[in-house]
This record gives structure tokens, sequence and C-alpha cells, in this order.
């Protein structure tokens, strides 16, 4: 069954932007499994299971064909395991353009029969990075416009609790 699309990514957190390229992806393809990758080596603000449930939640009132899954190990292998032969990933800026250029091409060497499609969200989203959205929630500004409201609500919480944590290892004394 080829009309299953696959979007990987970190989604750390999920954005307006990629809000913009799932519907999108609805609209061509009968099924897109949202893929939350594990990356150890990236580091991450919220665990899979947070990114996923925010996902799942902000995803609820689109059409049934999406689904959200969590996948650890090469994409390609993941891809086979759901049946699809298809990738989505979001091209914003030329910027992307270089990585995104990398990651098809060598997916393509290890495997000519899984196709990579980029697809361009709204120009409105096309400056948005959930690194920056963190960067300026750290430093207290409103995220609204480019996050859901149960994300922002999850940046919030997640920063606080992660600068109680902060607080309570700098007031641990040496001894
Ligand atoms: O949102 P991101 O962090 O840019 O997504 C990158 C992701 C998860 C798609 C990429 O790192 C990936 O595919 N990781 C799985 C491991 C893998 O297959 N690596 C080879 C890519 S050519």
């Amino acid at each position: 069954m080829k009309n299953i699309a696959i979007y990987p990514g970190s989604f750390d957190p999920i954005t307006y932007g990629h809000l913009d390229l799932i519907k999108r992806a609805l609209g061509i393809f009968d099924r897109v499994i949202v893929a939350v990758s594990h990356n150890p080596s990236k580091g991450v603000l919220f665990s899979v299971k947070e990114r996923i449930e925010m996902i799942k939640r902000v995803t609820q009132g689109l059409n049934k064909s999406v689904s959200v899954e969590d996948f650890d190990g090469l994409l390609l292998d993941y891809v086979k395991r759901k049946d699809s032969a298809v990738i989505i990933r979001g091209l914003r800026m030329i910027s992307d353009f270089e990585y995104e250029f990398q990651m098809a091409l060598t997916n393509r060497k290890l495997d000519d029969s899984v196709e990579t499609i980029f697809m361009m969200p709204n120009e409105s989203f096309s400056y948005l990075s959930s690194k920056l959205i963190k960067e300026v929630v750290s430093l207290g500004a409103d995220v609204r416009e480019f996050v859901p409201p149960l994300v922002q609500q999850r940046l919030k919480e997640k920063l606080a609790s992660s600068s109680k944590n902060t607080r309570r290892i700098k007031n641990v004394r040496c001894k």
C-alpha cells in the first residue's frame, strides 16, 4: 500500500507549522502517521511520551486518518514496517535545504523504493522553529501565535519545573 505517508521528526514540541503540514499531507494521502523520533543524541525538552500526547491532543479535531507513534532506529525500517513508501518532510527556507537534501539522498541510497516528499508550510509559518520557540518562551515571551494553547501551557509548565530543579541544584551546599 503506497498511500500511507510517514511524517517523521522530533516535534519538540509540535508547532503550527507542523500542524499545517499534517493538514496538507492529509489532503494528498489516505493516511498520515506522525512519527516521533526517540533521537537520544538530540537534547530534547519533552519526553517522547509527552510529545506524542501533545500531538494527539492538538490533532484530535482533524481527519481520523492521522495517527501518532514513536519510532526508534533507522527511519527506513520503520517506514517499511508501516507498509509505506513515502516520507514527508517540511521545507521552510533555503537554510533547511542542505540537511534535508543530505537526509533524503542518504535514505534514497539505502532504499530507492522509498521516496521523500518535501512540502512547504503556509508562508506565515515559514520562520517557525521549535528551537527558537523554546528559547523565547524560556525568556518569558508569549508564543500563542506559534503553538496551540495546550503546547504553550506545557512549555510554561516544563520550563517552570526545570528552573525549579536548577534552583534546587544550585542551593545544594557542598560540604
Ligand atoms: O525534526 P528533526 O529532528 O529534523 O527530524 C530528524 C529525523 C528524526 C527525521 C532524523 O533524525 C531521522 O530520520 N532519524 C532516525 C534515524 C535515521 O534513520 N537516520 C538516518 C537519516 S538519513
